[in-house]
């Protein structure tokens, strides 16, 4: 047993810094046998030591500044738990893996934007990088990928990585609620990010699909060329076509990988109700990952949370404490591939397509038409009118065309005088 204990610093005390904590001190013993060594806790940092946090912190020296930690003697690595896409975050994993010292982040905004540049610190100062805790929360997704799955060569990684919109597109379909409703009680549960976008637009998701792109395939995180929608624009009455159809609606990231073209996208998507992923409802992520020796696997847990966060990122500290440093992407940084990206124009599948429009004489006919002149061919069409209000909801999904044939349909369409909203349209994956 090495003798020498890991001294940690925490940067960031809220509930996953305070799970790092709670973690540490409850499986002391467990966690030492493990790792072969004791971990201790010696300094935390936050910007306010006057909240109630919950759990005794007088035992640690207490620092404000993050940027600090990296320079103090008594901490061998960083845990950094405070979010942010640079800032402090940024400046603190710079210092840190700069001062040959190993460095655990739960921050996905940052990996997906810089992490080939930390990645490249790490290694250039013969230390580790670790972000287990950046997608899927509780999900062990990155060393499953990185570790477990090694043998294989891997072309296809996809899931459900963002819980928040999870759980809304479930309590709408359990529930029929609207997303203006659903929206307002997930802001009141506390559920969103402080900047919501990034869960309502799917940023979040892309940040993580950005992370598992590069461990999965070996190329470089490339945040900026992933295709990226969010669920705004979903209705009930999609999520009663869906299931009528024998669909539901997810909110995926797929990332494919072949021949150096690296094809990213984060958008609603129509699938089979039947695939064991369109049964994972609510706060839940799931992961699929596809490899040559190894077939299909299939990964699913809780996404978020202090308990799951905090259980990749002490994780991670015990990897660090048996001496692990190997590369963050499983891969020396030179070796990353710069990959070509993929267009989402050059998407051939099949479309669910909504159209609102006035129910009147001439309509179906005029919709026909466009959808001829964009060379776009219709499997399936339903109509159910409102007798109220005088309008129908035509829905129809069409056979396998392009993504541009879709689009130019769509803007046809809705050129027509007699439709009343947007239309929209939803992929729908055969996975
Ligand atoms: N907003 C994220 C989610 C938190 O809903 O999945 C976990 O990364």
């Amino acid at each position: 047993m090495l003798s020498n204990p890991l001294r940690v610093a925490v940067a960031g005390l809220g509930n996953v810094g305070v799970g790092v904590v709670k973690i540490l001190e409850k499986h002391k013993e467990l966690i030492a046998d493990r790792a072969g060594r004791e971990i201790v806790i010696t300094t935390v940092c936050a910007r306010n030591k006057n909240v109630d946090r919950g759990i005794d912190l007088s035992s640690y020296e207490w620092v404000d500044d993050a940027t600090q930690l990296a320079d103090m003697d008594n901490v061998d690595i960083v845990i950094e738990l405070i979010g942010g896409e640079d800032g402090v975050a940024l400046m603190s994993a710079k210092n840190t893996l700069n001062n040959s010292k190993s460095f655990v982040t739960a921050n996905k905004a940052m990996i997906a934007h810089h992490g080939c540049e930390l990645a490249d610190m790490a290694q250039k100062n013969d230390v580790a990088l670790r972000f287990e805790a950046a997608v899927a929360g509780g999900i062990p997704i990155i060393k499953a990928i990185g570790e477990g799955l090694a043998a294989n060569e891997l072309n296809l990684v996809y899931g459900i990585m963002n819980g928040t919109t999870n759980y809304m597109l479930s309590q709408m379909e359990a529930r029929g609620l609207s997303y203006t409703d659903i929206l307002a009680e997930t802001e009141e549960l506390g559920y969103l990010e402080a900047d919501p976008a990034l869960d309502l637009d799917g940023i979040d998701a892309a940040h993580k699909l950005a992370i598992l792109s590069s461990v999965a395939f070996g190329t470089k995180t490339d945040f900026d060329n992933i295709h990226i929608e969010g669920i705004r624009n979903i209705e009930t009455v999609d999520i009663e076509y869906a299931k009528e159809l024998g669909y539901r609606i997810k909110l995926l990231g797929i990332t494919k990988y072949e021949d150096g073209n690296l094809s990213q996208r984060v958008h609603p998507v129509m699938i089979d109700r039947n695939l064991p992923i369109a049964g994972v409802m609510d706060g839940f992520n799931a992961i699929v990952v596809d490899g040559d020796f190894i077939d299909r696997t299939f990964y699913q847990g809780r996404g978020a949370g202090e308990g799951p966060t905090a259980s990749a990122v002490v994780a991670d500290i015990i990897d660090i404490a048996r001496g692990h440093k190997g590369p963050a992407f499983f891969k020396p940084t030179e070796k990353l591939v710069a990959a070509n990206p993929v267009s989402i124009n050059q998407r051939l599948g099949e479309y669910y397509i909504r159209l609102h429009v006035q129910d009147e004489a001439g309509v179906i006919a005029d919709i026909t038409a466009s959808l001829t002149l964009a060379n776009v061919s219709v499997k399936t069409m339903l109509q159910k009118g409102n007798e109220r209000d005088g309008t129908v909801y035509v829905i129809m999904l069409t056979h396998d065309i392009r993504e541009t044939a879709m689009k130019d349909a769509l803007n046809r369409i809705n050129e027509l005088p007699s439709v009343i909203e947007t239309p929209l349209s939803i992929r729908i994956e055969k996975l």
